[in-house]
């Protein structure tokens, strides 16, 4: 058996001390990654993006150039996020106190709200994801939408705010197109071969 090899971290990025990266990741220019994070093994890091210090993020991983992971974050094997994405975490952000005297720390408070990437989900380029939301297995975001709902599995989601306009298969083509809003519950069958068993409000998952 080959050993794993190590990871790839171009000289430009910024790695701080207490980062975890795992076995065949690519870290590219100019990449931040700051104290604590952990980052899986086969991963991209693309150029310019940056990574909060407790953010977690699984194997396999594909974050395109200038995405912006913010703390409270975690993503799952398998997820993609395209380039210019922005996490957020603050639902009632303030620079200072309300006097306007004193700068807020920047760390975030423990009370803060997290966000999930469930396995195999994909958000498309220049994103906006709100603060607090899981978004499901194998669901994909359209590009440039800005997401303020939780996001089924499968699902397919797109615009401002983001809606639900119908169910992808883990391949990632479309399946099944949305009626007013709402995916027919039932098996759609994809050209690769597997089927989508949607089930309503729960979203999606393999027929
Ligand atoms: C959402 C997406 C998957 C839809 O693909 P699709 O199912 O083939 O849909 P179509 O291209 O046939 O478009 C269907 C309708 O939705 C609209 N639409 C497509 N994508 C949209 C988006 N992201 N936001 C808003 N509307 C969109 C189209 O204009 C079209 O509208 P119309 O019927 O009024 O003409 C695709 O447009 C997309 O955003 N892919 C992600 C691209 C990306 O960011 N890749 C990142 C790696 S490079
Ligand atoms: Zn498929």
């Amino acid at each position: 058996m080959s050993e794993p090899s190590a990871p790839r971290i171009h000289p430009t990025a910024l790695v701080e001390h207490d980062v975890q990266i795992g076995a065949g990741t690519a870290v590219w220019d100019g990449v931040h990654i700051r104290g604590g994070a952990r980052i899986g093994r086969d991963c991209i890091v693309g150029e310019k993006t940056y990574v909060a210090g407790d953010v977690r993020i699984g194997d396999r991983c594909k974050l395109n150039a200038c995405v912006y992971v913010c703390a409270g974050i975690e993503l799952e094997d398998g997820v993609l996020v395209a380039a210019h994405t922005v996490f957020t975490n603050d639902p009632t952000p303030r620079a200072t106190d309300p006097e306007v005297r004193a700068l807020l720390a920047s760390e975030a408070p423990a009370a803060m709200p997290r966000t999930l990437v469930r396995r195999g989900a994909s958000i498309g380029a220049n994103c906006t994801i709100g603060p607090g939301l899981e978004l499901g297995a194998f669901c994909l975001v359209g590009m440039g939408s800005t997401v303020t709902r939780p996001v089924p599995p499968h699902a397919l989601v797109l615009g401002n705010p983001a809606r639900l306009v119908g169910a992808v298969c883990r391949c990632g083509r479309r399946v099944a197109t949305a009626v007013r809003g709402t995916v027919p519950i039932g098996d759609h069958r994809c050209r690769c071969g597997r089927t989508v068993r949607w089930s309503g409000a729960a979203g999606g998952g393999d027929g």
